[in-house]
């Protein structure tokens, strides 16, 4: 197993993810741990992480002596280049001028790290890496017993090996995705220099957050709430495989809730993993208070109230439940700053509307903070869950509130569940010819939005005079920008057709071809 020893990078959890990737077992851990925890933790290798944007200030930051006493390989990453290169005797100019960015890397000699690596050749027969780094701070002396491994135009030292200790640092960064070989790196570093075995896997994964969570909890009680979106179901299904009964799941149906969904998460967590679930049918009181109120925000911020509320009076009722746990990811705890900060817990606000308050006075199990989505998929699918489920477009927590225009309405609800089931059962069926996956799969969010105009039509021999639905399906890798779906016309037409045929009170489909900037995914 590999330790990495963390100090304070942003991106310290993408090492992490790139050692798992390479399918070996690794953790992270503060710098500064004790000697005898590193002696303990008997690594077969090391890496030294980067450090945030202001090292500068934090230079002081140090590895425990017992990394260099290990005799085991040490890789240094940026800072932790820095760190090595001091605390072995080499030379470090600090500087509180930092530029992050693009740079190509000529790489001189072999050294083990980088022999073969490379994304092109120079005239002279060097391997040129494009990479991404970090200047302003650098080594400016090789500690003895190194020598120069690669160097940039405005960094002369950007890599120093001493391979006979089997020491390597990098001042760029190998696990962001920019750096092209940075895999190819972070798996020769574990692979083969620390001769660590590729054969850990996500069922591992489940056994090791399995022991954690029991050791965590104890034989107190948790209590969680269960959303049908993707993080928490799977959150759901680890801490239930780890402690059964221990677990009670709260499910608040604010009646702005899919087709089924309710339905179906209740079958798969009660019926097929046999869990505690409380299912809460809340939508008198939440359609009740959201009567009259067309404004978004206001909107938004009645149902995060009543979500608080409701679940409150859950928690209330199972008063031995020390534990509230949350599907928290990786990417929620960087927007969030809590990288560094072990004692800051932040609420994830826009999984669970609104956010849970620290009032209830419960202790936080977030055992998916070390992972990314795609990660949380493929955990979700190794504990049994469908892979409907676990592949479903995300779905924002006010749900169908911010879907239907202006006042909500339990009539407009129906209607729009409706139809957005038929425009996604259509879209799990139509399939793409050239790459052979279904256009559910091609898009990123597709839903149908209920628009309370009515606009006339013709039925039979009868005039009608009824609402319209708009359809919105866009392609995005991070819901910042995004690109409406060209879906095919047939595809339209099939689901325009089945809707107003098969919703009574829908006359007229249109679809919305706005891209993000300057529209946003959801109408509200
Ligand atoms: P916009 O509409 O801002 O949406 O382009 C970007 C992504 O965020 C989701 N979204 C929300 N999710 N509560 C949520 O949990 C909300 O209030 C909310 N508003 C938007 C939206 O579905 C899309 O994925």
């Amino acid at each position: 197993k590999i330790l990495i020893l963390d100090f304070g990078s942003q991106v310290t959890q993408l090492i992490a993810r790139r050692v798992r990737e390479a399918h070996v077992y690794c953790e992270i851990h503060p710098n500064d741990v004790s000697d005898d925890f590193i002696r303990a933790f008997n690594p077969k290798g090391i890496i030294l992480s980067g450090s945030h944007a202001s090292t500068y200030e934090d230079h002081e930051l140090r590895a425990p002596q017992a990394v260099w006493d290990s005799g085991v390989p040490v890789l240094g990453i940026c800072y932790g280049m820095q760190t090595m290169a001091t605390q072995l005797g080499g030379k470090v100019e600090w500087s509180d001028h930092r530029e992050f960015g693009y740079a190509e890397v000529r790489a001189h000699g072999h050294t083990q790290l980088l022999q073969g690596i490379e994304d092109f050749n120079t005239v002279e027969g060097h391997g040129m890496l494009k990479v991404w780094m970090s200047h302003g701070d650098k080594v400016t002396g090789l500690p003895p017993g190194f020598k120069l491994m690669a160097s940039t135009p405005s960094c002369e030292i950007a890599g120093m090996a001493d391979e006979d200790r089997r020491y390597y640092a990098v001042q760029f960064h190998p696990e962001v995705t920019h750096t092209l070989q940075g895999p190819a790196i972070l798996n020769r570093f574990v692979l083969d220099i620390a001769g660590c075995k590729p054969d850990w896997v996500m069922n591992d994964y489940i056994e090791e957050a399995v022991a954690r969570i029991r050791e965590q909890v104890g034989d107190e009680e948790v209590i969680l709430g269960l959303s049908g979106g993707v993080d928490s179901s799977v959150a759901a299904a680890l801490i239930h495989r780890a402690i059964g009964d221990q677990l009670t799941c709260v499910f608040v149906d604010h009646g702005l809730l899919r087709l089924n969904e309710g339905r179906m998460v209740m079958e798969m967590f009660v019926g097929k993993l046999h869990a505690k679930v409380v299912h809460v049918d809340a939508s008198e009181q939440f359609l009740g208070h959201l009567a009259g109120v067309s404004d978004p925000e206001q909107k938004r911020k009645i149902i995060g109230r009543e979500f608080v509320e409701v679940f409150q009076a859950e928690a209330r009722k199972l008063s031995n439940a020390k534990w509230l746990a949350q599907g928290t990811i990786y990417p929620d705890v960087v927007e969030s700053g809590g990288t560094k900060t072990k004692k800051a817990v932040t609420i994830k606000s826009h999984h669970n509307v609104g956010g849970l308050p620290e009032t209830l006075g419960l202790k936080l199990l977030e055992p998916l903070r070390e992972l990314f989505k795609d990660e949380v998929r493929e955990l979700g699918v190794a504990l049994g869950l469908p892979p409907e489920m676990v592949y479903r477009h995300p779905f924002p927590g006010p749900g169908l509130g911010v879907r239907i225009l202006g006042e909500v309405k339990r009539e407009y609800a129906e209607l729009l569940r409706k139809a957005d089931a038929i425009f996604i059962e259509e879209l799990r069926a139509a399939r793409d010819t050239a790459s052979g996956k279904s256009w559910y799969d091609l898009t990123s969010q597709a839903f149908a939005v209920f628009l309370p105009v009515k606009s006339v039509g013709v039925m039979g021999d009868g005039r009608t005079y009824d609402y319209v639905v708009a359809l919105r399906a866009v392609q995005t890798t991070d819901f910042m920008t995004a690109d409406w779906a060209e879906l095919p016309y047939s595809l339209l037409k099939k689901v325009s057709g089945r809707i107003i045929n098969e919703v009574r009170g829908i006359s007229r489909v249109t679809y919305d071809v706005s891209s993000k900037p300057p529209a946003t995914i959801e109408w509200e």
